[in-house]
Order: structure tokens, then C-alpha cells, then sequence
């Protein structure tokens, strides 16, 4: 507990949940693919629970700034940095994993490219195997400032303006959206919550089961 991951003490890094729910499930060496993996904080709790990782993303630079942190933190030797669009690499895939994740990654996909990804997660997560979510939710006040502030696109999406500069198109799911999409391709359900993130929006998390 005493070590540190970017400037972070490791006991801050990730949703109090996922330390909750997912870690106590997970035995060390077990592989874990991560998907929109970006500079590897959200994942980090994991590699020091000593799983071995893949940690996909399309942007190299956060993947390199993931390898340096890993390896400032004697994490290295458990991460392994894919540079790929999730969707094809996905579409390739034959490896199964004792956990996928898709960790604040969802948002930034089109409703139908999301739920095929999340089909494909699922189809890679091995018998008995986890599956680990979290996105932006609909289900709060936040989503109302949100159609007041930000110029919608369609139903689901926003075009947000972030404040550190940029803007980009933002997905919503709604509460209970993702559980019953994983139930329907047969997960259980281990847990399920919305809680507020450090931006204060609302973030839906899902572990579930294979
Ligand atoms: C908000 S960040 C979350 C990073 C990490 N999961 C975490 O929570 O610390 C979203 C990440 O998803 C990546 N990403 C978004 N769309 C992607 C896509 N279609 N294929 C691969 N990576 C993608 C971005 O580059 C970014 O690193």
C-alpha cells in the first residue's frame, strides 16, 4: 500500500468499488485484458493485486506513459502494451481472460460500436470469468446540465466541451442499460451501483460473471 503510481498513493487509484467488489475475486497470475487502457490508472489496483495485463488503446503516447509508471511502480514485467482500434482488434481476438475491463472507455463510442465491443469483452472473458464496466450515466441531474450545456448530436450522445480544452462526442448509458445488455448474452450480475466520479458525473459500474 505504500507504493505509488503517477504521483497517486495506490489505495486512490481507481473506483473504492472496484477494490471492493473485483479485487477480493481475482488470484494472482490470472490475465486480464484491458480495453481503452490509456495511461493504465483505473487498471493499476489489478497489477498490484500481480495479474498480468494487456492494455489496449489507440493513443501509443498514454500506453508509453502506462510502461513508465508500471515500471516506476515494480509493476513491470505485468503489463503488455497493444497499440489498436478496440473494435477490429476485438473483431480478431481468440485469447480468453480471467477479466476484461472497459474502465471509463465506453462513453467515447457510438451506441452500436459500444454494444459490440461489449459483446466481443464478453466473448473473451473465459468460463466463470469476470467482466468489469464503468461509463457515464443518464441517470442523474448531471445529464440534465448536460442537454442544457452541451449541443446534443442524438438521443444518446453530446457533443462535451472538456475543460482542459477540446471537445468530442460523449455517449450517456442509461442505469440500467449495460446489466441488462450483459444479462441478455448470459453474465450474472456479481454488482451493480452508480456513484458520482471526480468530474461529478454520474458513472454506472458493472461486475459481472460469466
Ligand atoms: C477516459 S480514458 C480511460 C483510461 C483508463 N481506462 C482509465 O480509466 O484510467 C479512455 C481511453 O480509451 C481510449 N480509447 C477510446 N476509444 C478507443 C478505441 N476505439 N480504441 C482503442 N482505444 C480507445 C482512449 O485513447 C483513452 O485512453
Amino acid at each position: 500500500m505504500n507504493k505509488v503510481y503517477d504521483d497517486i498513493a495506490y489505495g486512490d487509484l481507481g473506483y473504492p468499488e472496484l477494490h471492493e467488489h473485483l479485487l477480493p475475486l481475482l488470484q494472482p497470475s490470472q490475465t486480464v485484458l484491458d480495453i481503452g487502457f490509456g495511461a493504465g490508472h483505473m487498471c493499476s489496483p489489478v497489477a498490484f493485486a500481480n495479474l498480468n495485463i494487456v492494455g489496449l488503446d489507440h493513443n501509443l503516447y498514454g500506453l508509453e506513459h502506462a510502461l513508465k509508471c508500471f515500471k516506476e511502480a515494480g509493476l513491470d514485467g505485468l503489463l503488455t502494451i497493444v497499440n489498436a482500434e478496440a473494435l477490429g482488434y476485438l473483431q480478431e481476438n481468440v485469447t480468453k481472460y480471467n477479466l476484461v475491463m472497459m474502465s471509463d472507455f465506453l462513453m467515447f463510442q457510438r451506441k452500436t460500436d459500444g454494444r459490440e465491443m461489449m459483446r466481443l469483452a464478453y466473448d473473451a472473458v473465459q468460463p466463470s470469468g469476470y467482466i468489469w464496466i464503468t461509463a457515464l450515466s443518464t441517470g442523474d441531474a448531471f445529464y440534465g446540465a448536460m442537454i442544457e450545456t452541451q449541443e446534443s448530436i442524438d438521443e444518446d450522445t453530446f457533443l462535451s466541451y472538456s475543460p482542459c480544452g477540446g471537445a468530442g462526442p460523449v455517449c450517456f448509458y442509461h442505469p440500467l442499460e449495460i446489466e441488462y445488455f450483459l444479462q441478455s448474452l448470459g453474465a450474472k450480475i456479481v454488482f451493480q451501483t452508480e456513484t458520482m466520479n471526480s468530474a461529478g458525473g454520474m458513472v454506472n459500474i458493472i461486475l459481472a460473471q460469466k
